[in-house]
């Protein structure tokens, strides 16, 4: 059953400020405890079942000035005890949307709990239209899809019920004492559970709103794992808080709440609100792990990044698997990328004070999150129907930047609605036709890609045996493609009435481009005025060129080894890259980076950031957007762990001198020397 009424205050008037500033169009709705006049954030509250807006009265007496708490009064109760009580949760929602002003300037936070989160995602529904609400907190409160199994309390007794209220607290024990008051509690409590139990939503709804679900550890109604897939329901950031006490630990430490919400919030024009707790870090997912328990772990894919090669293989179809983890000739290279991050081992310092780290940098005046993005990958759909779609909604969910494949199954302009607000960029293979170059990168820079990044080790597609024994390349079977059908160049120069087959030949003719030298930079350079990185570079020599020839930035790269077999490894080659393009150019790296570690030893030997390639892909095939979502989560939890371990505070502290050759000692054995304390250890006994 679904908890109290700490709100039956028998019809007593609410003592409530006037909303000062609340751009109320009905006033009915919400009650402000406050009078914040110069308020630059709101936040509206929504009461549980059985509930009043005054459940928040504390809560709002415990932010600073700078938020407007504004509880939602639902209708049948106290002061709207006239009104019937709402037959579903919909017509809650819309009162309290038709309500609020949804943008008057201040960023509108929503807080839910328990039927009240329901209340508040729908709430949201209606709101974000308006793109109005800055983020949805939940408490207490399975996702909108999930089965909430309450029972019918219109066929409980009244003893059962107060055993049920008293067992979930929040209730005043002189309200359950006295029969007059008790009467209204649970005429209330057992009015609101109806539209609770007629409640549905399908799985997919999803928000654009960011959520963060507030996970009071000792709530005996809800647990992680039953709270865990409100995750399902945003394309947009999520994340889970865990608080001290039960079900009602929310109104319950009203000032561990509100430091907590204020973490969260940002205030128009102020600054963050004074608190000395840390924001929630990418390490924090450790323990949101542990908290869930082992039925959700079994639900998810591995944390063991190395071990989602061979999940993936086990769902998808051999010529699918193959494309993505296939490597040119024996796999030398692909071997090689792995072994050289094991020929480093990382020599951590202690008692560095690493409370909070800085995982941002900036690269070209653009700040990303964290020093990775997504490595260019080509059609997705083999990995996952949404392909494209599913992976850069999963990276906006970790505030992980991207680069598009210029051979991707849905269109630049399709990908970049569907992303999030940080840094894209977008890759190219240089076609043969001038003008159809010309226009991917116009339309690049329409749909909001920040960099371009030019592929050069791909004059021709390496050899490949598993691809070849599956007699299976995905462009020929059409897919990868969306960017030259979307074009108009590109279909301009189809034949009439043309076919698939005629996309692909035409594809063909004019992707595969061997003849391309350096001497075709300068064009592209003076084509546009975005970044260009230039990717595939092993050779100091080439990486000079391409700087002299216009480059703003390198990847060193050997295509996760796709292309030559037995060429160096990506990590063996950064340093000499580095050194001769110097400290002040991007330089980036992939191929073989796996863990956090890797990503840290990267930055040691001389990149800024790397891309990272399969193991995304195997999170999407395994689980979509939710996959991505997690291998990314995965990674940046290890890197954020590495830094702590590392002593290292942020990203710009990790130095080559972390780094130590691996298996070799750190200097000769010392001299042993007789009589020192503790010399005999170990030592035979001389008796
Ligand atoms: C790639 N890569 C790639 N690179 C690129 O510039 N354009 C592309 O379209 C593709 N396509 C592609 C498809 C698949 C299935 C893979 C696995 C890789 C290479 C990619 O950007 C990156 O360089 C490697 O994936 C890095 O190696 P690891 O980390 O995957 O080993
Ligand atoms: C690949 C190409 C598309 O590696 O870059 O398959």
């Amino acid at each position: 059953m679904t908890q109290n009424s700490a709100g039956a205050t028998a019809g007593g008037a609410l003592r409530t400020a006037s909303p000062a500033g609340a751009s109320l169009r009905d006033d009915r709705w919400t009650r402000a405890f406050h009078t914040r006049r110069d308020s630059s954030a709101r936040l509206v509250c929504f009461p549980h079942a059985g509930g009043a807006a005054n459940t928040f009265a504390p809560l709002s007496a415990a932010l600073p000035e700078h938020v407007q708490l504004l509880a939602v009064q639902y209708p049948g109760r106290q002061d709207r005890r006239g009104e019937p009580c709402a037959a579903d949760i919909a017509a809650l929602a819309e009162g309290v949307a038709g309500a609020l002003e949804p943008d008057d300037g201040r960023p509108l936070y929503l807080l839910g709990h328990s039927m009240g989160a329901l209340v508040a995602f729908e709430t949201a529904r209606l709101l974000e239209e308006h793109g109005a609400v800055a983020r949805l907190f939940v408490s207490a409160a399975r996702p909108p899809a999930q089965d909430w199994e309450e029972p019918d309390l219109d066929g409980l007794g009244d003893d059962e019920l107060v055993s049920g209220l008293r067992r979930l607290g929040g209730v005043p024990e002189a309200l359950l004492r006295d029969p007059d008051s008790l009467d209204e509690v649970l005429r209330v409590l057992r009015a609101d559970h109806r539209p609770l139990r007629r409640y549905r939503c399908a799985r997919d709804t999803a928000l654009r709103t960011p959520v963060t679900v507030l996970l009071a550890a000792g709530d005996p109604k809800n647990t992680l794992a039953q709270m865990g897939e409100w995750d399902r329901h945003t394309s947009s950031a999520y994340d889970v808080e865990t608080i001290d006490g039960g079900h009602f630990a929310l109104t319950e430490h009203a000032a561990t709440t509100a430091a907590l919400l204020l973490r969260r919030m940002t205030t128009s024009g102020r600054a963050e609100a004074g608190t000395s707790e840390k924001p929630t870090a990418p390490a924090d997912l450790v323990r949101e792990i542990y908290l869930a328990g082992p039925a959700a772990a079994a639900e998810r894919p591995s944390t063991d990044l190395t071990a989602l090669d061979a999940a993936a293989r086990d769902v998808l179809a051999p010529n699918a698997y193959g494309y993505v983890a296939g490597n040119a000739g024996t796999g030398t290279t692909a071997r090689a990328n792995r072994a050289a991050f094991d020929r480093w081992s990382l020599l951590p310092r202690m008692l560095r004070g690493v409370t909070s780290r800085d995982l941002s940098v900036s690269l070209f005046g653009q700040r990303l999150a964290a020093p990775v993005l997504l490595a260019p990958v080509a059609a997705q759909t083999v990995m996952h129907p949404e392909g494209e779609l599913a992976a850069v909604r999963g990276a906006a969910r970790a505030e992980v930047s991207f680069v598009l494949s210029g051979f991707s199954c849905h269109s630049m302009e399709e990908v970049a609605g569907a992303a999030g607000p940080g840094p894209r960029w977008v890759q190219l293979y240089w076609p043969s036709d001038l003008e159809l170059a010309e226009s991917l990168v116009r339309r690049a820079e329409a749909s909001g890609y920040s960099a371009l990044v030019l592929t050069v080790d791909n004059p021709a597609f390496g050899y490949r045996p598993a691809d070849l024994d599956h007699g299976y390349l995905p462009f020929v079977q059409g897919a990868g493609l969306a960017n030259f059908t979307a074009d108009p160049v590109f279909r301009a120069a189809l034949p009439e009435n043309s076919g698939p087959a005629d996309v692909v030949r035409h594809w063909a003719a004019i992707s595969a481009n061997p003849g391309l030298t350096w001497d075709r930079l300068p064009w592209l350079r003076r084509l546009t005025r975005l970044p260009i990185l230039v990717k595939g570079i092993l050779h100091p020599d080439d990486a000079r060129l391409a700087l002299d020839r216009g480059a703003d930035g390198i990847v060193v790269s050997n295509h996760g080894g796709r292309q030559l077999d037995g060429s160096v490894a990506a990590l063996d080659a950064l340093p000499a890259v580095r050194a001769a393009v110097g400290d002040r150019v991007p330089v980036l790296m992939d191929s073989g980076v796996r863990t956090g570690s890797d990503v840290v030893k990267a930055l040691a030997l001389g990149a800024d950031a790397v891309l990272y390639g399969r193991p995304y892909q195997y999170g999407l095939a395994l689980d979509g957007e939710r996959g991505v979502h997690h291998v990314l989560r995965c990674l940046l939890a290890e890197l954020d762990l590495a830094l702590t371990l590392s002593g290292c505070g942020a990203v710009r502290d990790i130095a080559a001198d972390l780094l130590t050759p691996a298996g070799r000692s750190l200097g000769p054995f010392p001299a042993r020397t007789g009589g020192a304390p503790g010399a005999s250890c170990g030592e035979p006994d001389a008796r």
